[in-house]
């Protein structure tokens, strides 16, 4: 059986650096530990780093209760008001926000103080979104993700529009729906801001998968980007597996294929990867 990882599988580079940021503070920073939200959507990550005494936080409330220690801002961001609050706490705040998402939020900030009206393609419930939603101007902004909502959206005559995307989005339907709403005739600056990991990743995931007799796709069940790379693979392999660990595998034959192809979301760290490949091969 033939067996192949797709070169752009797992940690992208903002992950790593917030990875890298927590291990930092763990070793030289200011105790207790504290993330806001889990650094990464990857529960074997999170437990090995709350098993070395880092602590999710999940609300502003809990920090402001904190009495000394560290928070570290992980690599979605967070809104103005949120970051503002922090900074406010007698919490020490590292920002690991991944460079391309602070740069989205200056993007907003600038063009909604111009006046324009933001739209923000993504998922208006994942934590990026809100963070750079927390960078615009709230009475000129709206999200949206599917065709109908673009398809509704309207701004006075004369208004102007900046388009943005959420780094993790599909970037065939990004740019339908910026299509949706350029033939509505605003005067509109469009701001491809998926990030060239994501791009790359699901380029190759969608070339491997059209290959193979059957896809792997290793990412966490919250995981925005693993599932649009499953989403992505479903469409060209219909023996795709979206998995956490190797353990979804169990009772899972590949012997059967004979030629496999295996991707991993953002958050994936490399040992897990390593470990479905060891699965597949038979040599666990
Ligand atoms: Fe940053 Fe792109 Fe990763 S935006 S967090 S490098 S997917």
């Amino acid at each position: 059986m033939k067996l192949k990882t797709a070169k752009s599988a797992g940690f992208c580079f903002g992950v790593q650096k917030a990875i890298d940021a927590v291990y930092h503070e763990i070793e030289y920073g200011q105790r207790p530990i504290y993330t806001f939200g889990p650094i990464i959507h990857n529960e074997e990550v999170v437990s090995e780093l709350e098993r070395r005494g880092v602590t999710v936080l999940k609300t502003v409330e809990e920090i402001e209760q904190k009495e000394c220690g560290t928070i570290i801002i992980r690599s979605h961001g967070v809104s103005r008001k949120i970051r503002e609050r922090m900074e406010q706490s007698r919490l020490r705040v590292v920002d690991a926000t991944c460079p391309f998402v602070l740069r989205i939020h200056k993007y907003v900030r600038e063009y909604s103080s111009q006046g324009y009206y933001v739209v923000i393609i993504g998922d208006a419930a994942h934590p990026e979104v809100q963070g750079i939603y927390g960078w615009s101007d709230p009475q000129r902004t709206t999200i949206l993700s599917e065709q109908e909502e673009a398809e509704k959206f309207t701004v006075p005559k004369e208004g102007r529009v900046c388009i943005v995307s959420q780094t993790t989005f599909n970037y065939n339907k990004f740019q339908d729906l910026v299509e949706i709403i350029s033939e509505k005739g605003y005067d509109r600056i469009v701001l491809n801001t998926i990030c060239s990991a994501t791009e790359q990743r699901q380029k190759e995931a969608e070339a491997l998968s059209g290959q193979v007799d059957a896809m792997i796709v290793i990412g966490g069940k919250s995981s925005s980007n693993s599932r649009k790379l499953f989403e992505i693979c479903s469409k060209k392999c219909k023996n795709t597996y979206f998995i956490q660990t190797k353990d979804d595998l169990e009772n899972s034959t590949f012997q059967r294929f004979g030629y496999v192809g295996i991707t991993a979301g953002a958050s994936t760290p490399n040992n897990i990867i390593e470990e479905v490949q060891k699965y597949v091969r038979n040599e666990l």
